[in-house]
């Protein structure tokens, strides 16, 4: 056989980083964190080794452990001590998220960015306001339109405690022009809007659930989070966010949805990030603790493959490990 094309000659050691097409880096990489008004002192999260709740006291310090490991960048879940109907602590002043956010922007150089939804905050665990009759007809959940005057507020203070960056994830029709406006008339011009552009009604979130105990309480999201099944529909909803002014459109899940991340990449030449969630990091911590997957090998390919399908950023709950073994000089 006579074979010229030999595409082996270039996975020798010597040639492989020259032509390696994707890297990881802790620069690309945001590290959710989980500030609980309830806790006195750190809390486990089961359902997700290696994390936990902190204290408001505690934020800066663990702040400062993500920076350590090489990552600036926080995305910030509030665990409110009161919960209501609207999901009030979520906007105000002396709110779980806005007291960590003046602690973080007074105390340190870490970039924080706010989520910013509801469903923390409310008793019902949907991401707005619930219509009247919703219970009743669970088909009938969450009122965009009023939604998007709390969402205003909410925006408005997480900016003025000082976040970097808002990142809003209810999947609220004009959620992102309403932010703009808000921020440019309050002089925020500077603050970009990380959407939660594409995210989907999925099974992947159940661990964060437990974590930030925001799971609903009747019903499902399906009636403003997108169908698992639907791909085009995700461009419509990535270009609607650019067209209302988002500067970053994140996929949400990443490795379930890699061809969504792609496509997102190439509908826009904004960032494209993808949020590697709850459930994708649970189910790989579970089977490596069976011994049955390779902990650290498994999530820097999981992290690679979305960066490959086309994320600019990555959302992860292994943020901190990978950035260490990045900086320990370990391939990527
Ligand atoms: C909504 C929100 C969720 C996640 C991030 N923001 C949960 C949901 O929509 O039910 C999930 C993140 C994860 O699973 O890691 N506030």
């Amino acid at each position: 056989m006579d074979i010229t094309k030999r595409p082996r000659r270039l996975r020798s050691d010597g040639v492989r980083p020259l032509i390696s097409e994707t890297a990881l880096s802790p620069a690309d990489l945001i590290a959710p964190v989980f500030v609980d008004a309830t806790a006195d002192e750190r809390v486990p999260i089961e359902s997700m080794p290696g994390h936990e709740r902190v204290p408001v006291d505690g934020i800066v310090e663990r702040v400062q452990e993500v920076r350590e490991t090489g990552v600036e960048a926080v995305m910030l879940f509030g665990i409110p001590a009161e919960k209501d109907e609207q999901g009030t602590q979520a906007w105000v002043d002396d709110g779980v998220v806005q007291r960590a956010l003046r602690r973080i922007s007074e105390e340190t150089d870490a970039y924080a960015i706010a989520d910013l939804c509801f469903c923390e905050y409310t008793t019902h665990g949907h991401c707005g306001v619930v219509e009247e009759d919703a219970k009743e007809d669970p088909r009938q959940t969450v009122d965009n339109d009023a939604t998007l005057e709390l969402i205003e507020r909410t925006a408005l203070s997480q900016a003025r405690a000082g976040a970097d960056m808002i990142a809003p994830s209810g999947m609220m029709d004009g959620m992102v022009g309403t932010i703009r406006d808000a921020l440019d008339r309050e002089g925020f011009t500077e603050v970009p809007i990380m959407s939660y552009a594409v995210k989907y009604e999925s099974a992947f979130y159940g661990p964060f659930r437990d974590a930030a105990d925001g799971a609903p309480a009747f019903g499902d999201r399906r009636h403003y989070q997108m169908d698992p099944a639907n791909r085009q529909e995700a461009v419509r909803e990535a270009r609607l966010d650019i067209e209302q002014g988002a500067d970053v459109l994140m996929v949400k899940p990443a490795l379930p949805y890699l061809d969504i991340v792609r496509d997102v990449r190439e509908t826009t030449d904004l960032p494209v990030a993808a949020y590697n969630v709850s459930g994708e990091y649970a189910m790989l911590h579970a089977a490596s603790e069976k011994g049955w997957l390779d902990l650290e090998e498994v999530a820097r390919e999981s992290l690679l493959s979305i960066k490959r399908a086309g994320a600019d950023l990555i959302l992860t709950y292994f943020a901190e490990s990978i950035a260490s073994e990045c900086s320990a000089g370990r391939r990527t």
